[in-house]
């Protein structure tokens, strides 16, 4: 009978561990940004960025589309499964997030939001302020769960990821032209929000926050599409540029954020390099098309605008591509890049 009561408390202890597993790197992780880290945040806002319907979520567990903007898993679930939990945290918004589900974390990401607030307004997402605001609310319930002490140690212990920038760029700058001066008025602008969101989650107790690079963004086909004149061209050199001297410029923040505050451990985390790679030659991940998505025609798809349950041309099969719809990796991608943060992420951990 005692042993049977140990058992049930055991697993009633651990339901966001693998049972028998080691335990996991960290307490908890807690994620902002974007749709490569959202698991379904934007299922329970107003705003056309969703995708919680077919073919999204085709190969997820259960096939459902959950919000994820992929074919299944994305950073987040990887990320998660790497510090030994089952996925990603639980998505902030959602009904189930209360409770003894909060002690693992909370993924705060919105779909289409960026660094820059006014990104997310134009696609009524949640800003990464509010994401910040609404980790500040979590803090609040983690203390009424375990109390204040043990919420400290969790806070403090806890992985913190930042993915922002794509949607700044693609979505805004980009199609605004003539509102912002130039790009390294912008690139400063951003990352003047990445420096207050670094002093932000430090005021609340964050000590290990990787900060995600811009990936190769002029290598999405919806880039090479809309800015690619007609060309032949895998990438589109002028925006991969950008996000490399924006890549530059995060590194340096980085570094002496790093060094204005003695006991954070800070990181950007490169996603540039292994979605170039993937695209320049996915055959050496055992992937083959890197040029269409698999969603429709594979060139402007994303969103319910075009990647949807009747899109013509879906392909059958999403393994071997790189991108998922216009926009985002596949799980198959999602895997390759997300095993190349590991040592990143471990320089965090430790
Ligand atoms: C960001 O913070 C770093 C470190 O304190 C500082 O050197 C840099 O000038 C800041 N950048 C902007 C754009 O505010
Ligand atoms: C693109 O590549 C195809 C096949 O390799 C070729 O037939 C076509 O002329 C190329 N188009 C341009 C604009 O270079
Ligand atoms: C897709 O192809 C892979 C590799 O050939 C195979 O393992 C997988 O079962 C296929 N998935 C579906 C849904 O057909």
């Amino acid at each position: 009978m005692r042993c049977l009561l140990l058992l049930v408390v055991f697993f009633v202890a651990g339901p966001w561990k693998h049972p028998g597993e080691a335990r996991p790197l960290v307490p908890a992780v807690m994620l902002f940004g974007d749709s490569l880290v959202d698991i379904g945040n934007n299922d329970y806002i107003q705003t056309a960025a969703k995708a919680n319907f077919p073919p999204y979520g085709r190969d997820f567990q259960d096939h459902i589309a959950t919000g994820r903007f992929c074919n299944g898993k994305v950073l987040s679930n990887f990320i998660g499964e790497a510090l030994g939990f089952t996925g990603s945290p639980v998505a902030y918004l959602i009904p189930e997030a209360s409770g003894e589900n909060l002690l693992s974390g909370a993924n705060f990401a919105s779909a289409q939001s960026g660094y820059y607030d006014q990104t997310a307004h134009m696609y009524n997402v949640v800003p990464l302020s509010q994401q910040l605001e609404h980790f500040k609310e979590y803090r609040h319930k983690l203390v009424v769960q375990v109390g204040s002490n043990q919420a400290q140690s969790i806070i403090s212990d806890s992985l913190y990821i930042i993915s922002a920038g794509s949607n700044d760029y693609l979505f805004n700058y980009y199609v605004n032209p003539f509102i912002y001066k130039s790009q390294d008025q912008f690139s400063d602008l951003l990352i003047g929000i990445l420096n207050n969101t670094v002093a932000v989650l430090y005021g609340m107790g964050a000590r290990r926050i990787g900060v995600f690079s811009l990936p190769s963004f002029g290598c999405a086909p919806l880039a090479v599409t809309v800015f690619g004149h007609g060309g032949n061209d895998t990438c589109v050199t002028r925006l991969n540029n950008d996000a490399m001297r924006f890549n530059r410029k995060l590194s340096t923040s980085v570094e002496l954020l790093s060094k204005r505050y003695h006991d954070l451990k800070i990181a950007v985390l490169d996603l540039y390099t292994p979605l170039y790679s993937l695209v320049t030659s996915p055959g050496s991940q055992g992937l083959e098309d890197s040029r269409r998505g698999c969603c429709g025609t594979g060139t402007v798809e994303a969103t319910v605008f075009l990647c949807n349950p009747i899109s013509i041309g879906t392909c059958p099969n999403a393994t071997a591509y790189v991108f998922w719809d216009s926009v985002h990796p596949t799980e198959a991608a999602n895997n390759v890049i997300a095993d190349s943060l590991v040592d990143g992420i471990n320089l965090l951990v430790m």
